[in-house]
């Protein structure tokens, strides 16, 4: 068995969390090949709602459990978009939680789990990588990985991909040139049980700090990450956009912008674009 191919057991033996990962009545999985790592923990989901203990101590039976897979045949993005996951070449993961939040609270969610990545990351691999506002995890304005945060009733998928090692021939025409891997800057091989397991305690890390309503905490951490802040950017949002300077994220995790004009908005939905040197957004 090779240490860089996703492994369930060597991941369960290498977490380091109290409750995540661990949940008695639904065990975490791994597929060889699966539709969409996120559709399985929504299914699980809506097949196992009950729940246990009583209002003042909200506890669902299968809550905390993740998913994996080694390839995605039918791999979600935000907006619609598809998420590539050739065999190995990434890691794509879903934990299911049942917050007592709603989906309002769905962009501090993902601006927790990007903090929770980018932490992982650095942790196991020494590498600092950086957060684009709102689900991206980026390298020199490559795409290294992104974050699906879906609710359906009262369960949270938090879904995670994270390019590890793409060969040239994998990556479609339209993504040449823009996404990243972590083979490619690490200059050798990763070992992704250890890195979901750091992820996972990352992922526990932030949660709590969610229920506990540090909000301000999780923004401190995203905006070290960040690669947004301070940009001269256009954001848009359904059929709006505006153009002007990115200010900062807010306890909700929106995006203050001040457009050229001086006015102020919060953007609580929808991409940015950043500008480069040459003057072209990307
Ligand atoms: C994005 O950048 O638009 C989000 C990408 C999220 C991809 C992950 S891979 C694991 C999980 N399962 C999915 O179908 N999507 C997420």
């Amino acid at each position: 068995m090779s240490a860089f191919i996703l492994n369930l057991e060597t991941i369960e033996a290498a977490l380091n969390t109290k409750s995540l990962g661990r949940c008695t009545s639904q065990p975490n999985e791994l597929w060889e090949e699966i539709d969409s790592t996120n559709s399985r923990a929504l299914t699980l989901a809506r097949e196992s709602p009950a729940k246990v203990g009583n209002n003042n101590d909200q506890k669902y039976e299968n809550d905390g459990f993740f998913i994996l897979a080694r390839k995605q045949n039918l791999g979600r993005g935000r907006l619609g978009r598809q998420w590539q996951s050739p065999k190995d070449a990434g890691i794509a993961f879903s934990l299911l939680l049942r917050p007592r939040l709603s989906a309002e609270h769905l962009g501090l969610i993902t601006i927790a789990a990007g903090v929770a990545a980018a932490c992982a990351i650095e942790k196991e691999l020494g590498l600092k990588i950086g957060l684009k506002w709102v689900n991206d995890l980026v390298y020199e304005g490559r795409k290294l990985g992104g974050i699906l945060a879906e609710m359906s009733g009262g369960a949270l998928v938090i879904g995670i991909g994270l390019n590890l090692r793409f060969k040239e021939e994998e990556i479609p025409e339209d993504l040449k040139g823009k996404i990243e891997w972590l083979e490619r800057l690490n200059l050798a091989p990763v070992n992704p049980n250890s890195l979901v397991a750091t992820l996972v305690g990352e992922l526990e890390r932030v949660w709590h700090l969610l229920k506990d309503g540090q909000t301000e905490n999780i923004c401190r951490l995203w905006r070290d990450y960040s690669v947004t802040l301070g940009e001269e950017i256009i954001a848009s949002s359904g059929t709006v956009s505006y153009k002007g300077k990115a200010l900062d994220i807010d306890k909700d995790g929106a995006l203050i912008i001040e457009t050229t004009e001086g006015n102020c908005h919060r953007l609580h939905a929808g991409e940015i674009s950043i500008r480069k040197a040459d003057g072209s957004y990307g």
